[in-house]
């Protein structure tokens, strides 16, 4: 049986996807490139907004032909809008023989089995409590970055949040299977790992926290690069800080999701901290970490956000001046905490005008903290070819920058010393510095 497995949403589905392959690779399904050979198309989803739900019912429909004309045998919904919606999900799209939620991944060859058998759809969306995948090594998509999920689900019950249902209670996987998955990953050639939680500094097992965590894979040898996403501002261990600050292979990067600047608005999205602390911690880890780059996520029209409400968001937002920023419209998710709490009462086109107005602002900063660091020396590590010209690579700053420049003689996986001569809102250019010729490096603008 030949699967095609399409995915969509944040990164922990990317790396889900690659446990789902390697489920189905062991028993004998083969995965493939082109849909237009596959007998099983599957599509792993997010329900985060409600354009996601609305992406995945458009390519359903985009199946339906082929399913009719008999070229498709199953079609299968997993992932998050799959445990959203559950048995109501074929009713709403007769095509759907396959349903399974983020826990049930285990089971999906025997689900394609009951599936295949047309009388039924093969479902499962039971969460687990337990289910971390520890026992499963993932095949990965080869590159510079690897994934490993170091926990799974989320217990922080935003309330504008559908997560802590679609993935169900927080659970974590021991720091053993980690570091022995870091170091299989290092040993296949990687050159970065990111750990990834919904809620990555809530980690905890067996009286290790997160920091505890990040210490040890900080120390796994021959990992240039460790990454982590996302952290939640209530919950932000000083040690972490320090260490981010002292291991050269943690990466100066933060994402801090902000949500909101209003202290009502974060406290009915049950936040649980004010903007004072938010700007407190902002602080705190500038001074710890000065070279840091922070990145946020913001909702706009939120329930009951007004336009002074909304003029906090943008006060923090120019008092923080984050590197870049993913700005959305509040979506409100059936059954969540809000959606039963507070009426969805800031009209579209406000929301729309807030978006524009925060992406408009935060374009200006981007730039800004991007010149910064024209006349720099940065460590770049090449991940892929640029877009624009495939005779320039593409590569990222330990900040998290992308960085465009030439060298013929590098390849992805390599770093390079590149001098930084150009900057716009989404990337830095440069030249490579000659490493053969001992010039003092320029490090932060010295
Ligand atoms: N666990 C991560 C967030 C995952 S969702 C964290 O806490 O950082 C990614 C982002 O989607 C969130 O940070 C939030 O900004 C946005 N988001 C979540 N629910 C949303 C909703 N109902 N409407 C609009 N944006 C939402
Ligand atoms: Fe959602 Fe909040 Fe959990 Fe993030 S921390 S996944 S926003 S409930
Ligand atoms: Fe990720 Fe979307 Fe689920 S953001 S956790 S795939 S709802």
């Amino acid at each position: 049986m030949k699967v095609y497995l399409e995915t969509y949403g944040c990164q922990m589905n990317e790396y889900d996807s690659e446990l789902i392959r390697s489920i189905l690779t062991s028993q004998n399904y083969e995965l493939v490139q082109a849909k237009d050979s596959a007998d099983v198309v599957l599509l792993n989803t997010c329900a985060i907004r409600e354009n996601a739900h609305q992406k995945i019912y458009h390519r359903l429909d985009e199946l339906k032909g082929q399913k009719r004309r008999g070229e498709i045998q199953v079609v299968g919904v997993l992932g998050c809008m799959a445990q959203n919606l559950r048995k109501d999900l074929p009713q709403a799209a007769p095509i759907v023989d396959l349903v399974a939620g983020p826990d049930s991944y285990k089971r999906l060859p025997h689900l394609i089995e009951a599936a295949l058998d047309r009388d039924t759809v093969g479902f499962d969306f039971s969460l687990s409590e337990f289910e971390t995948y520890s026992d499963i090594a993932p095949e990965r998509v080869p590159g510079v970055n690897a994934w490993i999920a170091i926990m799974r689900g989320c217990d922080n019950f935003c309330t504008f949040c559908v997560v802590p249902y679609t993935r169900g209670r927080e659970r974590s996987r021991s720091p053993e299977s980690i570091v022995n998955e870091a170091n299989s990953i290092v040993a296949q050639g990687f050159k970065q790992i990111t750990l990834l939680g919904q809620n990555v500094n809530s980690y905890a097992h067996d009286g290790s926290d997160f920091a505890d965590l990040m210490e040890h894979v900080a120390k796994v040898p021959g990992l240039p690069r460790v990454r982590f996403t996302s952290p939640h501002p209530k919950d932000f261990p000083r040690k972490l800080l320090h260490l981010i600050s002292e291991y050269p292979n943690l990466c100066n990067h933060i994402h801090l999701p902000l949500q909101a600047g209003n202290d009502a608005v974060l406290e009915r999205m049950n936040r649980t901290y004010t903007k004072k602390e938010f700007l407190d911690l902002v602080d705190e880890i500038r001074t710890i970490i000065p070279d840091v780059s922070l990145t946020t996520d913001v909702i706009c029209g939120f329930c009951g956000e007004s336009d002074d409400d909304f003029a906090d968001t943008v006060e923090v937002m120019e008092r923080v001046e984050f590197d870049s920023a993913f700005i959305f419209k509040y979506s409100e998710r059936k059954n969540t905490i809000a959606s039963r709490k507070y009426p969805d009462d800031v009209p579209d086109e406000v929301k729309t005008e807030r978006v524009m107005q925060l992406n408009a602002l935060q374009r200006g900063i981007s730039r800004k903290r991007n010149q910064a660091e024209v006349g720099k020396t940065l460590e770049v590590l090449i991940e892929t070819k640029s877009k624009k010209n495939d005779k320039e690579w593409l590569g990222r700053s330990d900040q998290n920058k992308g960085v465009v420049f030439s060298a013929a003689q590098k390849k992805p996986g390599d770093f390079a010393k590149v001098l930084i001569t150009e900057a716009s809102t989404n990337t830095l250019r440069g030249k490579l510095v000659n490493e053969a010729i001992h010039l003092p490096i320029v490090v932060n603008g010295h």
